[in-house]
């Protein structure tokens, strides 16, 4: 008989920063993993496949893949993302369409091409990986950023609501800074103040293990304190 094939989670832009966190540490409970990644590397016993966000064929190919492999998927958790810091003023359309193709386009593909493997599997998880300015907009920088990420909450939100009779749950995690590339881009605030990746990993673990009627829709992650969120 061949060995029994474990939860299968696709994980998009695993290859550093929070999805590399989400990566070992869904691996050290239990989980096969589906790693997206621009440039392939190895990663234990995952499926590394190639995996650019801007690319429209993308998503089907990497599903595909993952299906061929292991013949199942039950949690898709979407990270892949870019910030360009500017005003909604000065960003350019290319900007824009820049951080909508990834932000929120490709996991909305991914989400379309996985979704007959979700449904199968009885209890499908979405997690997208939005962002505090997936929530509200603290400065006039992270203006046309958050436009991005509040488009990728609604899009957890649409599919919370599709899927739900389906037995999928959709989770929209929402952290202000983490220390990773992305934040030292933009601020010089020490990195050991900031969420470490390690910590989103562990809520992304519980976003998937919680039941079906237990589902929680927006996860907000506070480094600092600061208005209701
Ligand atoms: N860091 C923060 O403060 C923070 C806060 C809230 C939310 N987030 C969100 O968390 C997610 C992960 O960010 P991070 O902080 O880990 O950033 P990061 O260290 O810059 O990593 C970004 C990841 O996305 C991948 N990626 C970027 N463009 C891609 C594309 N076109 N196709 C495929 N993969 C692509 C990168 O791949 P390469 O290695 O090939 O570049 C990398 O794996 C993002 O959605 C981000 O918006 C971050």
């Amino acid at each position: 008989m061949p060995e029994a094939i474990s939860r299968v989670a696709m994980i998009s832009g695993a290859s550093r920063g929070i999805g590399a966190a989400i990566a070992e540490r869904l691996g050290a409970t239990g989980w096969t993993l589906s790693l997206g990644m621009r440039s392939p590397k190895p990663v234990g016993d995952a499926l590394v496949h190639a995996y650019e966000a801007g690319s429209r064929d993308a998503e089907a190919e990497w599903v595909a893949a993952t299906l061929a492999r292991f013949g199942r998927i039950d949690a898709l958790v979407c990270n892949a993302g870019i910030s360009v810091s500017k005003s909604v003023v000065d960003a350019t359309d290319e900007d824009m369409a820049a951080m909508f193709a990834v932000n929120v386009l490709a996991p909305q593909r991914l989400a379309r091409a996985a979704w007959p493997a979700l449904t199968a599997c009885g209890r499908g998880r979405v997690v997208i990986i939005s962002s505090l300015s997936g929530l509200r907009v603290a400065s006039a920088a992270s203006g046309a950023y958050a436009m991005t990420k509040f488009a990728a909450t609604g899009l957890a939100h649409g599919l919370r609501h599709a899927g739900w009779d389906r037995g999928i749950r959709a989770t929209a995690i929402c952290p202000g800074f983490v220390a990773t590339d992305m934040a030292r881009a933009v601020t010089d605030t020490d990195p050991g103040t900031m969420t470490q990746p390690e910590e989103v990993a562990r809520l992304v673990e519980l976003a998937l293990d919680l039941p079906n009627n237990a589902s929680v829709a927006e996860i907000g992650v506070n480094w600092r304190v600061e208005g209701r969120l």
